[in-house]
């Protein structure tokens, strides 16, 4: 009985060391969403449990190491045991009974995670290889930048033109695969930003040679702010073509594989190619004229320069309309040195 005392005195010490420990290391960012209250409080429990299994088995096997040690000069035969059924039903029963527990723990968590709030603010989220376009289509706006109001929930309506990203924001816990396809691929994620505050949406699902600088910025601000952005952004439209052409270039991920400085990324740079000639793949050779310009945007796998791979987002040009096919071409024209 003695040794049972002590045992379970080093146990809870070991547990207290745990948890303390846990506290210390911070493994959370700053949390920044209504969502991560309830993730970061069953997260905090978990720790505690995993903390007192920790100190469980440890603090057993080293009182038993230190104190139940060979005295030298003994050489009898330790105790044979056959068995313990009381132990065996008891490390059975209550270890299942605490991960039922558990799960609807977790299952009570989830359902506040996903709490619809009839009045959310809508966003279209989309991902490309590799940058997100954030749309408003309450408002008519288009933006590289995702602005929420604070203390109001906003419905992510996620999908991607090409290949599988994931949305996420570390600060707001909550994260969700964003998926190509129709309108039935859509997943939507709700997130009731709490913190005025600068973040960063990454992309949390290995994409292609660019997904780890597919980030985006999201800025939380008051609700009076984020009307004025709203108007700001309806009023942002440029008259100039070859400005507005630089526009949607930007918000549709072109800028991602085409440079404007010469550079060579994944498809061809935008500088000087406009009246240039270029051999494609077949060995014929291509002016790069407007027509020339249209075709790959709207079917990019037609004809493919030589030397760069088949295209890779046939699902881009899809989104854009004639007028600003114009306006992209207009932009590529002003690129020249
Ligand atoms: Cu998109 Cu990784």
């Amino acid at each position: 009985m003695r040794h049972f005392i002590f045992a379970a005195l080093l146990v809870a010490a070991l547990t207290v060391l745990g948890i303390l420990g846990l506290e210390q290391a911070r493994l959370l960012p700053e949390q920044a969403s209504l969502q991560a209250v309830g993730i970061d409080w069953l997260f905090s429990l978990h720790f505690k449990v995993i903390a007192f299994l920790f100190a469980l088995i440890v603090g057993f096997m080293l009182y038993s190491i230190f104190v139940f040690r060979r005295r030298e000069g003994d050489t009898t035969d330790g105790d044979h045991i056959e068995g313990n059924t009381s132990l065996e039903v008891l490390w059975t029963v209550v270890p299942l009974g605490v991960v039922l527990y558990f799960s609807f723990l977790g299952a009570q968590v989830l359902g506040d995670v996903e709490r619809i709030d009839p009045l959310a603010l809508e966003v279209d989220v989309i991902g490309s290889q590799w940058a997100w376009r954030f749309e408003y289509p309450d408002y008519d706006v288009v933006s590289t930048t995702l602005v929420l109001p604070v203390d109001q929930q906003a419905v992510l309506r996620l999908s991607s033109t090409d290949v599988i990203h994931s949305f996420w924001v570390p600060e707001f816990r909550v994260k969700q695969d964003v998926l190509p396809g129709d309108e039935n691929m859509i997943r939507d994620l709700r997130v009731t930003p709490t913190e005025v505050g600068e973040y960063t949406v990454r992309c949390a699902e290995l994409c292609g040679t660019q997904h780890a600088y597919m980030t985006a910025p999201v800025v939380v601000v008051q609700e009076d702010e984020f009307q004025t952005w709203l108007e700001e952004q309806a009023a942002a439209i440029p008259e100039d073509p070859v400005e507005r052409g630089r526009l949607w270039a930007e918000q549709n991920a072109c800028l991602t594989c085409h440079s404007i400085d010469g550079s060579k990324l994944v498809g061809p740079t935008w500088l000087n190619v406009y009246g240039s000639q270029e051999i494609m793949e077949d060995g014929s050779t291509v002016i790069v004229d407007d027509a020339y310009i249209y075709e790959s945007i709207r079917e990019p796998a037609l004809r493919i320069v030589e030397g760069y791979p088949p295209a890779m987002v046939p699902g881009l040009g899809e989104n854009l309309s004639d007028e600003q096919i114009a306006d992209i071409i207009a932009f590529i024209k002003s690129l020249k040195e």
